[in-house]
């Protein structure tokens, strides 16, 4: 069987990581959080006091900082920064938008891009992101670009938050997602953008099971 590289790109909050999470569960694959990482550096950066346009400073950080992501033995996914745990630290909401902020700088893409290849050399990933389909990996099997309406986003966002009892209010939330996704899309370097041979799914009226089988369909004609 054929090990493919899935490629699931999107705005803030639009499904990606927990559809792309099942489709790796699914087929035995690993599942790249690729937004974990970008919120890992920014928590380090927030507890550091450097802001993005510090660029300098970041550029220092980052190369003495190491972001790794680790399975347990349930496969759930860990996100280490410099070897502490952070999984938890890095979902809330100041940590969204100094990921926002500071995946914008080059020398933490490059710092991330590069660990992101170096999983992806065998094959059987799902990555999910802003740039997998149209510049980490390029030559991916599968392209996914996944939309949905904002409202709806910051309704589910709410959910998430509520989920871990954290009341947010669902209209700064929609602000704030599309606050995101005009500074994901319009920054310099790697910009939030649908590679020309990736699938729109809107997941505005999809259920995560409709989503997770449409990929998979997609994934299966691949692997053959
Ligand atoms: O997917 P997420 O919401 O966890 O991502 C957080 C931020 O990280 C997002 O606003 C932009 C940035 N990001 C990026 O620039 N490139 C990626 N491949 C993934 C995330």
């Amino acid at each position: 069987m054929k090990n493919i590289i899935i490629a699931i790109d999107g705005p803030a909050a639009s499904g990606k990581s927990s559809t792309a999470k099942r489709v790796a569960q699914q087929l035995g694959y690993v599942h790249v959080d690729t937004g974990a990482m970008y919120r890992a550096i920014a928590l380090k950066a927030l507890r550091l006091g450097i802001t993005a346009d510090n660029v300098d400073a970041i550029d220092a950080m980052t190369r003495s900082t190491t972001v790794r992501l680790e399975y347990d033995q349930e496969k759930k996914l860990h996100v280490m920064l410099d070897d502490a745990d952070v999984s938890e630290e890095i979902r809330m909401p100041d940590v969204s938008n100094a990921a926002s902020a500071i995946s914008a700088v080059p020398a933490v893409r490059e710092l991330l891009v590069r660990e992101q290849r170096a999983m992806g050399t065998a094959g059987g990933l799902v990555l999910d992101g802003r740039d997998i389909g149209t510049v980490v990996f390029p030559n991916a099997d599968v392209k996914i670009f996944m939309v949905a309406d904002a409202y709806e986003r910051a309704v589910r966002r709410a959910k998430e938050l509520e989920d871990k009892g954290i009341h947010a209010d669902i209209y700064a939330l929609e602000r704030e997602i599309m606050e995101r996704d005009k500074n994901d899309s319009t920054r310099a370097h790697s910009p939030l953008k649908k590679a020309d041979d990736a699938f729109v799914i809107d997941t505005t009226r999809l259920t995560i099971e409709e989503q997770t089988a449409f990929i998979l369909s997609k994934a299966k004609e691949r692997i053959g």
